[in-house]
């Protein structure tokens, strides 16, 4: 351990430019930075250092033309000590000048500076390329935050944040907040509680979107809503979700499916443009959910590359290949010059595919002479002709197949082309692809839970007429619901509600949610929509995801900032922690200890 330095006070210095400001124009101008020491090189006589804040890197020289004495107090500066320096601008040597850095033309000649904070040493260097794990970096999170490229995604996010609400505002919208103590109702993701102290035994349950409470305001006549929120899930975590995430909720009365897309659209357009600077297309295209499952087996496409899904079921149907004969559903899918692939990626693959519920991936490269496969030797020359024609099939393809449950292929093979879209560099760079996707169904059956479950939420409207043959072929009705999908990944989804007592009533009694569970469970919703709600619709953005998208970051977790592991934990504070004897008993919560759950068990 170094002693203890003395500290200075700021006094009356304050800054005038921040440390990514200055340049070559600047030379000649006395100026106060202030910021953390990034690098320090000690040449004795001259010691440069970076200094860094929130706008970047100014390089400062402590040099005897600058200040005898402040060289001589310069060297017990050490990486992120906190300083004030005062000097004069000065242009760099010939050839030392840096044009990878904004302020590379330039450095501040140290008249006199300020030790403001001394730093131990960091556990991971704070530089833009960096090596340390993501749990070190997450421990001490204020740390890599000060990394300038990690903070540049909250500059965006930020200005991202002001764009939608300027746009919002604009159009009329009124910002209101809804309750994060709230009630545990049944649908839906699962619920984080809160233990009442005042009333033990009931628990809140914190809001997994504000979708009720925003139905509500447009019953109150409130028109236009919207709300910058977060939102709390019980899920298990991937790349692209959080626990707690932030959405940006829209509700719009007297409105129909066009005019909710339509001001959607425009607001991510003005926020692309306004916030990075990118220009999305001027109308983005739409597609159907069955077109989406048909050519890209998942109902969130990513369509800036091809490579589209190929059903041959009848082409195969009862073919010499067992896999393949008696089958739901056969597709597969033609990689252009796919067949360099090694034998070593191909196994890769079918490892991947298994995630999804596949039991293998069958294959076939087209060779010159011959169809190399472990199962070309089954096919007739008819199915040969047909699958050379449905896929257009040329010297030097692979294509892949799956057979098996509709579902099952097509999360597999739509899996897979994202996989093989990457494997071949399919996707460009820098590019943006939105599309809508529209006409889901309504519905889908739960085979595990026995009973038909809402697709999107249950207070999504069916189609035009389709309210009276909900509860005799729940499979068929069509919902008026929306996403839309950027590059691959659902960003944003919306619906038309039902408005009226009865059609919501009929939608929960089809979900199997009786008439006295409904009263109990959304009485408040149904005695709401009997004092003359308005036709309306809406639509929520996963904030964190577009701006992960627009940032091109790998993770959501780099545009939040203070994120939970995979595993729901924050790092930095030890959440979830154990809480004391004294708060449980008045909660009125007694822990069951493992020893119990074993006696129990
Ligand atoms: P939905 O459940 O589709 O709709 O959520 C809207 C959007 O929120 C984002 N999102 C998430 N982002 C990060 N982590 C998560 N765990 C997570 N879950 C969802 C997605 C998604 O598109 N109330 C309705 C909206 C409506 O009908 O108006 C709702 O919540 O980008
Ligand atoms: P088998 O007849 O089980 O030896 O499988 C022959 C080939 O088909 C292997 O390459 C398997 O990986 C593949 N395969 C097995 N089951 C399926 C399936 N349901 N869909 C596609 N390919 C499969």
């Amino acid at each position: 351990m170094s002693e203890t330095l003395a500290l200075d006070i700021l006094g009356d210095w304050r800054r005038s430019h921040d440390c990514g400001a200055l340049r070559a124009t600047d030379v000649g101008s006395d100026v106060c930075l202030m910021g953390w020491a990034q690098f320090r090189r000690d040449h004795g006589g001259l010691i440069f250092i970076d200094l860094r804040d929130r706008g970047g890197l100014t390089q400062v020289v402590f040099c005897p033309e600058g200040s005898e004495s402040a060289l001589e107090r310069a060297h017990v500066l050490r990486t992120e000590f906190v300083l004030a320096v005062k000097g004069r601008v000065r242009a760099r040597p010939e050839g030392m000048a840096n044009p990878n850095m904004p302020t590379g033309a330039v450095e501040v000649e140290v008249a006199e500076f300020k030790l403001l904070n001394t730093a131990i040493t960091p556990p991971f260097p704070i530089e833009d390329r960096i090596d340390a794990s993501e749990l070190l970096r997450l421990k001490y999170r204020y740390l890599d935050l000060r990394r300038p490229k990690l903070a540049a995604n909250f500059m965006l996010r930020h200005r991202a944040v002001q764009s939608i609400r300027r746009y919002l505002d604009e159009l009329g919208f009124l910002e209101v907040e809804t309750p994060v103590l709230t009630k545990s109702t049944p649908e839906g993701a699962r619920d984080f509680l809160v233990p009442s102290r005042v009333n033990n035994g009931s628990f809140y349950a914190l809001p997994q979107s504000p979708q009720l409470f925003k139905q509500l305001l447009m019953m109150s006549g409130f028109d236009r809503y919207y709300q910058v929120v977060k939102c709390f899930r019980d899920e298990d975590l991937r790349a692209d979700r959080q626990p707690e995430f932030t959405q940006v909720d829209i509700e719009m009365s007297f409105v129909d499916e066009e005019q909710v897309m339509g001001m959607a659209e425009t607001m991510v357009k003005t926020m692309f443009r306004e916030a990075a600077g990118v220009t999305l297309p001027a109308v983005f295209p739409r597609m159907p959910f069955a077109e989406a499952i048909r050519d890209y087996g998942l109902d969130k496409p990513d369509i800036r590359f091809d490579l589209k899904l190929v059903d041959v079921t009848s082409i195969v149907r009862g073919s010499g290949f067992q896999v393949f004969a008696k089958a739901e559903l056969v597709k597969g899918i033609r990689v252009p010059g796919g067949g360099a692939l090694s034998r070593k990626e191909i196994d890769d693959l079918t490892e991947f595919v298994k995630i999804y519920g596949a039991k293998g991936l069958a294959w076939i490269k087209i060779k010159e002479d011959e169809w190399q496969s472990p199962f070309a030797k089954f096919l007739s020359d008819e199915e040969r002709q047909g699958l050379t024609d449905a896929f257009g099939l040329e010297i030097g393809d692979i294509v892949f197949f799956q057979a098996g449950a509709s579902d099952m292929v097509n999360n597999a093979l739509g899996y897979l082309r994202l996989q093989l879209g990457e494997r071949f560099k399919l996707i460009p760079e820098d590019s943006f692809a939105p599309v809508w996707i529209t006409d889901f169904p309504l519905l889908e059956y739960d085979a595990e839970a026995k009973r038909w479950v809402a697709r999107h939420h249950p207070f999504t409207s069916p189609q035009p007429g389709q309210m009276g043959t909900i509860e005799s072929a729940p499979g068929e009705a069509l919902a008026r619901a929306y996403d839309l999908v950027l590059n691959g990944s659902e960003i944003g989804g919306g619906s038309i509600r039902i408005h009226d007592r009865e059609s919501q009533r009929a939608m929960f009694a089809v979900l199997g949610i009786g008439a006295e569970e409904a009263e109990d469970k959304f009485g408040f919703l149904l005695r709401a929509l009997e004092y003359g709600a308005p036709p309306h619709g809406g639509i929520a953005f996963g904030l964190d995801r577009l701006i992960m998208i627009l940032a091109g970051a790998k993770s959501i977790r780099d545009v939040i900032a203070f994120p939970k592991t995979q595993k729901a934990l924050c790092l930095l504070t030890e959440a979830p922690g154990e809480v004391s004897n004294n708060q449980l008993r008045e909660l009125g919560i007694k822990l069951r200890t493992r020893e119990k759950d074993k006696e129990q068990s």
